[in-house]
């Protein structure tokens, strides 16, 4: 099998620096694809890939997360593999990569989420220092608006805050599928919101048939259950039509998201119902950034 990944670094309305998120994707993909060309497995390239863009602070996760209301940066994140193993973390603060405590939790407990206090515990058990992802950027956005005022308004938070939220999917030489997928979530939410990312088949899925991760309006993603139908789609030969027909279906119940994908026999899927998504693709010893 021919390694390839792709990462995604959000999805929505539009979105800031755009050029420091093309760069940031495509160094993100050049990780990920450069572990894959040396014998590595589907999910250290995954998550490796989605660790770059948590250390970069343009995206939201991990370093520059979004902020709730209460100022704080409560971040999701999960992994999954197409043999149905899943890890994830959900309100977790004060580290710096949530993913690798997501694999973290896949590789070394027979869980499959931990949250909030107790997923921070677990954290340190393992060995991750105390780490503050919060960036002066995303105060000076929090003071600049009524933060109370504005959380039920979900439209106007997603055209503010700009998406960000960061995937990965990849296959390895021997065929063997996983995906990875990383926020901070939606800016002004309320304290303890858990969105689609650290829940299985909602922004991170695997199975036999594929990977997949999501990104976008993480409470319709979840009740859509969006990387799982993806990968369902993907049991079938004309799934790509299958794929585009649910994203039209979901857009018109008000459900704006993005999706990275890749097939058992490794044909990549990148669709999008939301005007942008940014993202880059490793395949064939090239890495290519879309929009
Ligand atoms: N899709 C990221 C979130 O809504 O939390």
């Amino acid at each position: 099998m021919k390694p390839i990944i792709i990462v995604h670094g959000g999805a929505g309305k539009a979105y800031s620096h755009k050029t420091e998120r093309k760069k940031g994707v495509k160094e993100a993909a050049r990780k990920g694809y450069g572990i894959l060309k040396n014998e590595g497995n589907a999910i250290n390239a995954a998550v490796e890939a989605v660790k770059i863009m948590e250390d970069n602070p343009v995206f939201n996760a991990g370093l520059g997360s979004a902020l709730g209301i209460d100022g704080e940066a409560e971040m999701d994140a999960s992994v999954m593999t197409d043999d149905y193993i899943f890890g994830g973390v959900t309100c977790i603060k004060d580290v710096k990569n949530p993913i690798l405590v997501a694999q973290k939790v896949m590789e070394e407990t027979e869980h499959i989420l931990l949250a909030g206090d107790g997923a921070v515990k677990f954290a340190r058990k393992m060995g991750f220092k105390e780490f503050n992802p919060i960036t002066e950027g995303r105060k000076k956005q929090l003071k600049k608006r009524s933060a109370s005022s504005l959380y039920k308004n979900i439209d106007k938070i997603i055209e503010i805050y700009g998406g960000g939220t960061v995937g990965a999917v990849a296959i390895d030489k021997n065929g063997k599928l996983a995906a990875a997928t990383s926020t901070g979530g939606l800016m002004y939410h309320l304290p303890g919101r858990v969105g689609d990312t650290p829940l299985i088949g909602a922004g991170t899925y695997a199975s036999p048939y594929g990977a997949a991760s999501a990104t976008g309006y993480g409470e319709m993603i979840a009740r859509f259950m969006v990387t799982k139908e993806i990968v369902e789609c993907m049991k079938s030969e004309g799934f790509q039509h299958c794929a585009e027909n649910f994203l039209e279906k979901i857009e018109e119940r008000g459900c704006g998201c993005g999706v990275i994908a890749i097939r058992k026999d490794g044909v990549p899927l990148i669709l999008k119902n939301t005007p942008v998504m940014i993202g880059a693709i490793g395949a064939f010893n090239n890495i290519k950034v879309f929009e």
